[in-house]
C-alpha cells in the first residue's frame, strides 16, 4: 500500500482514538491545562529546556496529538508553539486547551510530510515526543522536513520510545504473563509496515475494533542516520530506563532494557 493510503488509514484510526483516549483518562485536562505552574512534561524534559532555554523561541511539535506537551513549553517559556498533527480530532482539542491554557499556540492539521513551506527556516527548536517514529513510514522524508524548518543553528529534542522496546511484548500483550515480558518476541530488523485493527488506548490498555491502521518499526540507526543525513548534527544522545508510552511499563521495573532515549540536533 502506498504512504498516502496508510497516513489516511491512520488519520481516520487517530479520529477514533481521540475520544476513547479521552472518555479512559482519568485526569481532568481541560481543569490541569489552565495551571500555569502545571506542565504535562517530565522531569528530564523539563530540565532539558531549561537548559536550552526556551526565552525569545519558536518551538514546533511534530505529531502533537491534542497539543498538551507544546503548550506547557509555551507555559514553561517559549514565545510560540506550533503543533501539527494529522488528526482532526486531535487538533480541534489542542486548540480547546491552548485558548484554555491562554497560551500563545497554533495549531494545524497536516500530515508532518506536508508541512507548509511558510515555516521554512522558522523554528528554534523542533521537538518530538513519545509515539511518534511507530507512525511515520520514511524517516528520511520527515528530517527532510525538520531541517527545512529549522533555522540555522535550531535543535532538534527527541525524546522518545527506544526501539530495542519493540522486541518485546508491549503492556497489553504481556499484563497475563510477567515471566513472558522479558523474552525476545519480535524481530528488531523487521521493517515491514505492522497492520491492525487491535486499537489505540494507551491510557486504559481497552482493546476495541478499530478501522485499520498502519505501524511501522525503525531501528536506532535508522533515526540516528536519516537526523544526521539532513544536515543536523548530533549534540548530545542518552538512554534511560524509564517507559515514557505506558507502552512497555510491565519492562519498567525489571531495569534491564533501554525504554526511552533523548537525542539532541542542531541544524548546520
Ligand atoms: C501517540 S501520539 C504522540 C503524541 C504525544 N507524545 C502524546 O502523548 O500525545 C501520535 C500522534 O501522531 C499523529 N500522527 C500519526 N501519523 C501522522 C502523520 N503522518 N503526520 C502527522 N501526525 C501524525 C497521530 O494523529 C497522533 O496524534
Amino acid at each position: 500500500m502506498d504512504t498516502n493510503k496508510m497516513c489516511e488509514a491512520n488519520r481516520i484510526a487517530w479520529n477514533e482514538a481521540v475520544p476513547i483516549l479521552n472518555k479512559n483518562s482519568n485526569i481532568n485536562i481541560k481543569e490541569l491545562i489552565k495551571n500555569n505552574d502545571y506542565y504535562f512534561l517530565d522531569k528530564a524534559e523539563i530540565k532539558k529546556f531549561k537548559d536550552l532555554s526556551l526565552a525569545n523561541k519558536n518551538i514546533a511539535q511534530l505529531c502533537c496529538n491534542n497539543g498538551r506537551e507544546v503548550i506547557s513549553l509555551v507555559k514553561l517559556g517559549a514565545s510560540l508553539g506550533v503543533g501539527f498533527d494529522i488528526s482532526d480530532e486531535a487538533i480541534a482539542e489542542a486548540k480547546e486547551l491552548a485558548q484554555l491554557a491562554k497560551m500563545n499556540c497554533i495549531f494545524e492539521r497536516t500530515n508532518v510530510y506536508d508541512i507548509s513551506e511558510k515555516y521554512n527556516n522558522f523554528f528554534d527548536i523542533v521537538y518530538f515526543s513519545a509515539g511518534c517514529f511507530n507512525w511515520i513510514e520514511d524517516l528520511n522524508k520527515l528530517f527532510k522536513v525538520v531541517s527545512r524548518i529549522l533555522k540555522s543553528h535550531g535543535k532538534l529534542v527527541i525524546y522518545e520510545m527506544h526501539p530495542v522496546a519493540n522486541m518485546f511484548m508491549s503492556y497489553d500483550d504481556a499484563r497475563f504473563s510477567d515471566d513472558e515480558s522479558n523474552r525476545v518476541y519480535n524481530n528488531y530488523f523487521n521493517n515491514k509496515p505492522h497492520e491492525h485493527n487491535k486499537g489505540i488506548d494507551y491510557i486504559s490498555n481497552s482493546v476495541y475494533k478499530s478501522s485499520t491502521m498502519y505501524e511501522f518499526q525503525h531501528t536506532l540507526s535508522d533515526i540516528i542516520n536519516n537526523v544526521i543525513r539532513n544536515g543536523i548534527v548530533l549534540i548530545s544522545f542518552d538512554e534511560f530506563k524509564n517507559d515514557v508510552s505506558a507502552v512497555f511499563r510491565q519492562l519498567e521495573k525489571k531495569e534491564n532494557v533501554p525504554l526511552s532515549f533523548m537525542l539532541i540536533g542542531e541544524k548546520q
